[in-house]
């Protein structure tokens, strides 16, 4: 595991930035995993900056998603397929057929899980994955204890992650879903390289676990220190219990 301090998020974003436009330079069509919450959007912006300037093409890019809400409406802006096209898709001036994303509105949640973990094999696996982290060491929606193991299935959000998420939702925790699909730690373990962003003094306590702590399901972002290919990239605050 490579972990690089920069000196703030935009710094963060510009570098993972570079690094996914180096990638697409190398494989046109790489598939790009990303990551909803405030965290990875100077990545996004950077990116897409990028784009603007004739830097990368990224034409032929495909865009995946690391989890979803179940439950809300198609549609719903706040959910992540939502959030992921007004995001990255679109800024990037690709369309849906680009993207790949569980379906949150299934009836079948199991099968819409598992037909999910199919099309990203059938993609041919994620070359890069970017990841956020939760103040509990969550990754995607793997909460803590999640299996290091896992698949993509249904899980259910704690308080914690559910009051975290509650500024989406006009500060009601009564309006964010209980449940989700998430990719599982053994899913995200598939990807080529995984790039983890953590900003501000908030991720510092979950950093610390996940870089120095034992591997262990009760920090879920620690799987990362198995991965053979893995960069956590931390602004000074994030990095301050390091
Ligand atoms: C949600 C997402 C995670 C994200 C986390 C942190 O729980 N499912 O993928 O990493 O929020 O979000 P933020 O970057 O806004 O702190």
């Amino acid at each position: 595991m490579e972990v690089v301090i920069v000196p703030d998020a935009m710094a963060g974003g510009e570098l993972i930035a570079e690094t996914m436009a180096a990638l697409v330079r190398r494989k046109p069509d790489a598939l790009l995993g990303v990551a909803t919450g405030s965290t990875p959007l100077p990545v996004y912006e950077a990116l897409t900056a990028k784009v603007r300037a004739g830097a990368v093409d990224v034409s032929r890019v495909r865009i995946c998603q690391l989890d979803e809400y179940v439950g809300l409406p198609s549609g719903h802006p706040e959910s992540y397929r939502s959030t992921v096209l007004r995001q990255v898709v679109e800024p990037l001036g690709l369309t849906e057929d680009s993207f790949l994303g569980p379906d949150g509105t299934a009836r079948d949640v199991p099968a819409a899980c598992a037909a999910y973990d199919r099309a990203l094999a059938e993609a041919g696996g994620v070359d890069l994955q970017l990841l956020g982290i939760g103040t509990d060491g969550h990754i995607g929606f793997n909460e803590p204890c999640s299996s290091l193991a896992s698949r993509t299935r249904i899980k259910t959000l704690t308080r914690q992650t559910r009051e975290d998420n509650a500024r989406f939702f006009d500060h009601d925790i009564e309006q964010v879903p209980h449940h989700v699909i998430t990719q599982g730690i053994g899913t995200i373990m598939e990807a080529r390289h995984l790039v983890l962003l953590a900003t501000g003094e908030g991720k510092a306590e979950a950093v610390a676990r996940s870089v120095e702590g034992p591997v262990a399901a009760v920090c879920p972002a620690s799987a990362l220190q198995l991965h053979p290919h893995a960069t956590v990239v931390v602004d000074e605050a994030a990095a301050s219990r390091l």
